[in-house]
């Protein structure tokens, strides 16, 4: 006779895909709702990225088929798929602005104006450097924001302060697949920027991206992340396995990554005291702006 007290963990994360595909967020939804119907529940919202969009299979076929896409079909495309998916989901979908180092503040602002058009459960990702953040400080009065390619407790401090004034839904990022790739242990982003938040008025919503595996998933669930966006795979791994949750005995292994500690920060500061910057959110800027421009 087994005496197993263990407690299954509640679910109170958004579950939102992470993909391009419409395809592909039918199908999750399906999973979803058929696989735990006691949840009630299908997908709940989706991110989106240029490189996503790249990625698209009809995208992809015109692509190999030597053509090209000018910029504004590129968009259009880019606006067909948004659409497609929230046939699926009336829940949060996001929506990249195109751009790096060099876009300036007006230039996002202006991208964001044309995507608020275009549905209205659309959610403007902006990326976490100065010009992305000013963007979204305006931004954040009109519309609801989702700033992308976070990597830092740091960077989530300046985007606490640079959203203060919002009249909309705001989240955070933080991309643990990513910094786990080089060794670092991603999900403690996701722990810092909890711990920092709980531990004041808030009101950014922690949705952990960049996820690679199951085990940041249910990590990401045992931390009660506001929100968790999950490639179109890991969701039929978790599907195959009956979706099950964490319980209160879940241990997240960390086994050889680095650690990245928690650090006080001052969220009240002005945002632009901030460093904002880390190596990844270069290299993720550059490599959207990559696979945007190989459409093109
Ligand atoms: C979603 O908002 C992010 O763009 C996505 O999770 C990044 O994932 P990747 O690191 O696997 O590209």
């Amino acid at each position: 006779m087994t005496n197993d007290k263990r407690q299954i963990m509640k679910l109170n994360s958004q579950l939102f895909l992470d993909g391009g595909d419409p395809e592909e967020t039918k199908a999750a939804n399906e999973l979803l709702k058929t696989g735990k119907p006691e949840w009630g529940i299908g997908i709940q919202g989706q991110t989106t990225n240029p490189t996503l969009v790249a990625k698209n299979p009809d995208v992809q076929k015109y692509i190999a088929s030597g053509k090209r896409l000018t910029q504004s079909e590129a968009l259009a495309e880019y606006k067909k798929i948004v659409m497609a998916v929230a046939e699926v989901t009336k829940g949060p979908i996001s929506i990249q602005v195109i751009g790096d180092q060099s876009t300036t503040k007006e230039d996002m602002l202006a991208q964001a104006r044309v995507y608020k058009e275009w549905i209205p459960n659309g959610v403007v990702k902006f990326p976490c450097i100065g010009n992305g953040l000013a963007a979204a400080e305006i931004f954040c009065q009109e519309f609801p924001v989702n700033i992308t390619l976070n990597f830092s407790q740091e960077q989530a401090a300046a985007v606490y302060g640079a959203t203060s004034k919002r009249r909309h839904h705001v989240f955070i990022s933080p991309f643990v697949g990513r910094l786990d790739d080089r060794g670092e242990n991603g999900m403690q982003v996701v722990e810092n920027e909890l711990r920092m938040y709980q531990s004041i008025k808030n009101h950014v919503e922690v949705l952990t991206a960049s996820v690679r595996k199951i085990e940041h998933l249910l990590y990401a669930i045992a931390l009660g992340s506001p929100a968790i966006t999950i490639p179109f795979k890991i969701i039929e791994v978790w599907a195959a396995q009956g979706f099950p949750l964490p319980d209160d005995s879940f241990m997240y292994d960390s086994t050889g990554l680095r650690p990245i500690p928690f650090r006080q920060l001052d969220v009240a500061k002005n945002w632009r005291s901030f460093n904002l910057s880390h190596s990844l959110t270069d290299a993720g800027l550059h490599k959207f702006m990559e696979d945007w421009r190989s459409l093109l």
